[in-house]
């Protein structure tokens, strides 16, 4: 695809899209910030909307649809059982991926869910290239361990690494060896790997993964929540796939995988879920679970306008200039801030940015939950909501001692076609400001814990009074700016 070239020399992501419904925001000022902060237990997950000016939250459910998707959903076929609209949904899931048999589900985890119930049980073990926090929660429920071959490079927060999704295949064969092939589940590979900052898989690793696989008979499953952006890298930095179009290497994709899944919330810019299966006995052993769980097979917990809305944005997942739109913008993101010295995971991934809190605020320690304290940090700068993915978002291990993350991200999660150029250049300029002022920031303390998933419900305070600083500085650098 022809890139556009800016005659004055500028490195800009150029919109191939209109804006042709908004919503108006509000930037609450540094005081009213500090405020709702405080309110929300310095935990980014209970600040109120209306008190955000951009929400980077994450890009689960909130991806900007196009025209085409609106349009058909009001063309959804309402009906229990037997709907036009599954039909149509099956139809395009099968001519994408060629898998036969399909089951809706409410959204990935439902997926998850199922997947574990009908292939872990306890003893079972499953190999993936990272996990993810859902995932891992289904399969150790029904009683199996989850073990992470990522290539050691995946790791490795400043790097050029093009694929650092990539799964380590002499990882995988030792794994094998270690526990023997029966007691495998099945292998996971993650498409736009979460929690290492969407960082994509190549085609060949997958074909490699698939070749082991076929040696031991165990099944490849296939998590395609974060699969456009996956689709776009794959597209842009591994040989042999620049001349492919994205259907066909969509289709290569599919074609070295048992079953995919994915998150509707993020692939196909709808809301909810399902999983394309190949085997008709596989289809089988999962099918009694969805209208237990989930809904009748037609809907499967699922609006049919959100089923309408996301055969259309399935389909527009194949236009490249449709997929390539986020992976630019956090390109852009990432190259302005590593510009300004601020540390960030490499190379850009898709999902969001992330910046790297354990340099940016390297003197707060970890028990006093760094990436924590940077979001709220940024969230009192600038009204920009981004997610903690550290130490918080761990759990205590059983006898209360803090499990420490092997990263202290803050991620700053890029919903497809929301933010304008200038919204992100906003974003870019209070994080430089905050960088300036990194030593202002200290670090959180439990005012709240609850025993499980603690980082969506915890209530935490500043350790000192540095928020208040902070303000005061923002005042004096800032003036009355909002
Ligand atoms: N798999 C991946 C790779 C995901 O990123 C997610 C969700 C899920 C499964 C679960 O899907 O939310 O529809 O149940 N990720 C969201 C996020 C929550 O914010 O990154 P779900």
């Amino acid at each position: 695809m022809a890139e556009v070239k800016f005659f004055g020399g500028e490195n800009i992501p150029l919109e191939m899209h209109k804006v042709r419904i908004v919503q108006k925001l509000t930037l609450p000022p540094v005081e009213r910030r500090l405020a709702a902060i405080t309110e929300a237990g310095n935990n980014t997950f209970l600040l109120h909307n209306s008190d955000v000016f951009m929400d980077m939250l994450t890009d689960s459910g909130v991806n900007a649809m196009s025209d085409q998707q609106q349009a058909a959903m009001f063309i959804a076929d309402d009906s229990y059982a037997g709907s036009a609209t599954y039909t149509r949904l099956a139809n395009k899931l099968q001519d994408i991926f060629g898998m036969t048999h399909f089951l809706p589900a409410h959204q990935g985890r439902a997926c998850e869910n199922i997947l574990s119930q009908v292939l872990v049980s306890k003893g079972s073990v499953v190999p993936m290239n990272y996990h993810f926090t859902t995932t891992k929660a289904h399969i150790t429920l029904n009683g199996g361990t989850v073990e992470e071959l990522v290539a050691d490079s995946g790791l490795e927060v400043v790097s050029v690494h093009p694929f650092k999704g990539n799964m380590d295949t002499g990882k995988l064969r030792d794994v094998i060896g270690l526990h023997g092939a029966d007691k495998i589940a099945f292998v996971r590979m993650e498409a736009g790997t979460n929690l290492i900052g969407g960082q994509p898989f190549s085609l060949q690793n997958l074909v490699d993964i698939r070749k082991i696989c076929d040696e031991h008979g165990l099944l490849l499953v296939l998590d395609a929540s974060l699969l456009a952006d996956n689709l776009h890298f794959i597209k842009q930095r591994e040989d042999g796939c620049k001349t492919l179009g994205i259907r066909e290497i969509t289709r290569r994709i599919a074609d070295q995988c048992d079953i995919i899944y994915f998150s509707a919330r993020k692939l196909g810019c709808a809301r909810g879920g399902g999983i394309c299966i190949r085997s008709e006995e596989m289809y089988r052993r999962m099918r009694g679970l969805v209208p237990l769980y989930e809904g009748f097979l037609t809907y499967g917990g699922m609006s049919v306008r959100e089923m309408e809305a996301l055969t259309v944005g399935l389909e527009e997942t194949m236009d490249e200039e449709v997929i390539n739109q986020g992976p630019q913008f956090i390109a852009y993101m990432v190259d302005e801030l590593q510009k300004r010295d601020i540390p960030v995971i490499t190379p850009a991934g898709g999902l969001g940015c992330h910046v790297n809190a354990m340099k940016f605020v390297d003197h707060i320690p970890q028990a006093e939950y760094p990436a924590g304290a940077l979001a709220s940090a940024l969230y009192i700068a600038s009204g920009i909501r981004g997610m903690e993915r550290g130490t918080l978002s761990e759990q205590r291990e059983p006898d209360g001692r803090e499990i420490f993350a092997n990263m202290e991200l803050v991620r700053l999660a890029m919903p497809r076609r929301v933010f304008t150029l200038s919204q992100v250049k906003y974003a870019i300029d209070r994080l430089e400001w905050l960088y300036a002022h990194r030593r202002l920031i200290g670090g959180l303390a439990f005012t709240e814990e609850p025993e499980i998933l603690r980082f969506f419900y915890g209530r935490l305070k500043p350790v000192s009074d540095w928020q208040e600083t902070l303000v005061a500085k923002f005042r004096a650098d800032l003036g009355d700016s909002l």
